[in-house]
């Protein structure tokens, strides 16, 4: 562990406490280097997820899907914000000069160390990484005025995300916001959306030749025999957040894949 993580890990611990977080903060036991070959195998997939995140969010589609976000989000100077899901950081280091506080939870250690450490470089003192599951927060009830995520929900199931979304308007307090941005579309051909989306992916990957070819014959087995994506339309959204206790809510398919969806927790 580097010396500026190890800094940052006690500075979160200690804001961890003060904030009545249960969670793991950032950085706290796990071997980054892995022992035996098992722990060195998952220590080189971890650092794969980390680099093709991190990768992720600097395109210029994440990059605008981060913008759009945040507009829709419009965080305030004294707001406490959650960032579910935060990867490398994409939408928390984004909006953390402009709040009080911001958290940020992944549920993988490797991806809340890297987040941690860009933390720590751009010297963002507000910002607290806790390894945690979005579909159990370690956040008391109410205690978030804005909650955010981008590109994660889709890795749980329906069951997953709805559970996800009851723990978010658990956590936020009355009146309090939350703008998703996600994968927005059904793995199927039953809408013209959602046969535009997946034609408009198998062309772009048949484009790039053999390579392409094969990543989509892996994403097609992957689909078939352990799917790890699970992304859901615009209508399944608005009325899972209306389901989990948000009101106003609002969604919006964009040209791509993505879409987004917000609503405001009722009370
Ligand atoms: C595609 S990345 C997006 C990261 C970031 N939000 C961004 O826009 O760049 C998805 C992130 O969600 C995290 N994740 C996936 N499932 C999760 C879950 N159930 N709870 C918390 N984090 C999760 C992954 O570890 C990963 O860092």
């Amino acid at each position: 562990m580097t010396r500026s993580t190890a800094g940052l890990t006690i500075a979160t611990a200690r804001v961890v406490a003060a904030a009545g977080i249960r969670g793991r903060p950032s950085g706290a036991g796990e071997d980054p280097r892995g022992r035996g070959i098992g722990g060195r195998l998952r220590a080189r997939a971890a650092r794969r997820q980390v680099q093709s995140v991190a990768l992720l969010a600097r395109t210029p589609g994440f990059v605008r899907l981060r913008d759009e976000i945040v507009a829709l989000a419009d965080p305030r100077p004294h707001e406490r914000v959650l960032d579910v899901g935060a990867g490398s950081g994409l939408l928390a280091l984004a909006v953390a000069s402009g709040v009080s506080e911001v958290i940020a939870v992944d549920r993988s250690p490797a991806m809340c160390r890297h987040l941690a450490e860009r933390a720590a470089a751009l010297a963002l003192d507000n910002v607290t990484v806790v390894e945690a599951d979005a579909a159990c927060l370690p956040l008391p009830d109410d205690s978030i005025d804005l909650a955010l995520s981008n590109y994660c929900l889709h890795h749980l199931d329906d069951a997953g995300k709805r559970q996800a979304l009851r723990e978010l308007a658990r956590v936020l307090r009355p009146g309090g916001r939350v703008v998703i941005g996600d994968m927005m579309f059904r793995l199927g051909l039953a809408s013209s959306r959602d046969r535009r989306v997946l034609a408009s992916f198998a062309r772009a990957m048949l484009r790039r030749g053999p390579a392409g070819i094969g990543r989509l014959l892996k994403n097609a087995l992957k689909l078939l025999l352990a799917p790890s994506e699970h992304p859901a339309g615009a209508d399944w959204w608005r009325r899972a957040l209306g389901e989990a206790g948000f009101t106003n809510v609002g969604a919006r398919e964009l040209e791509h894949e993505a879409g987004l969806v917000w609503g405001r927790r009722a009370g």
